[in-house]
């Protein structure tokens, strides 16, 4: 039986072994982890409170130990049609194990359009949201826009990219936004996480393609 079809314990006592796994790496490498614990599940939901409706296929960046994964699930995004990445390989592992069905990636979201290629995940025209769950304010401006090109490269047109910060603004500098022809709109915030939190909602503002151009780094 999938993890989506059994219902997982969500009891404080049966997350605490994840939580101790993402608070060892944040200990191993806390820029790249960008926070102490995994996300609450009252963020989750405002942030999946933001899928276009009707949306189908979605990705995840940066699932952590699968908070925004377990919320994408019970909003009826079906298995095989999400697709995760992560860069942490020990908390891939984990999302393998917690979530048998959903094609979890151990890999760097600057790579998303090659990594979904490899693994016969269709992007572009199908993919109606990108749930990013990264620590942008840490990122140097390189990634920062490598990654947003690799987002917007594999979202449909009109399609949004939805990303959470602890900051008081966009965690995206607006120099990038207008570098890449983003719009912007703050969705909602949540006191109910440890730091609150802050959703925003990034759209293209033309149609044109974009091609993702991995920065060497
Ligand atoms: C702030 S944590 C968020 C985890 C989870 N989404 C949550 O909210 O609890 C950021 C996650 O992004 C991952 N990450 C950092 N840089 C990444 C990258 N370039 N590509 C993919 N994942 C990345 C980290 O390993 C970490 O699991």
């Amino acid at each position: 039986m999938s993890e989506h079809s059994r219902r997982p314990s969500t009891s404080a006592a049966a997350e605490a072994p994840a939580m101790w796994t993402f608070f060892r790496q944040w200990l191993k490498n806390p820029r790249a982890m960008a926070a102490l614990a995994p996300s609450s599940r009252q963020l989750a939901q405002r942030m999946v409170a933001q899928l276009p409706a009707g949306s189908r296929r979605v990705i995840e960046l940066g699932a952590g130990t699968g908070v925004f994964t377990r919320a994408l699930l019970d909003h009826g995004i079906a298995p095989s049609d999400l697709l995760v990445l992560e860069l942490n390989a020990e908390l891939a592992d984990l999302l393998r194990q917690r979530f048998p069905d959903v094609r979890v990636v151990n890999g760097d979201a600057r790579d998303l359009v090659e990594l979904a290629g490899q693994i016969g995940f269709e992007i572009g025209g199908g993919v109606d949201a990108v749930v990013s769950g990264l620590g942008f304010l840490a990122m140097p401006r390189p990634i920062q826009q490598a990654i947003l090109r690799a987002v917007f490269a594999a979202l449909g047109p009109d399609r949004p990219l939805i990303q959470f910060t602890y900051g008081p603004s966009s965690p995206l500098p607006r120099d990038l936004l207008a570098e890449m022809d983003l719009g912007v709109r703050r969705a909602s915030m949540t006191w109910l996480n440890v730091p609150p939190a802050t959703v925003y909602v990034y759209t293209r503002n033309r149609s044109t393609p974009v091609r993702a151009v991995r920065a060497k780094s």
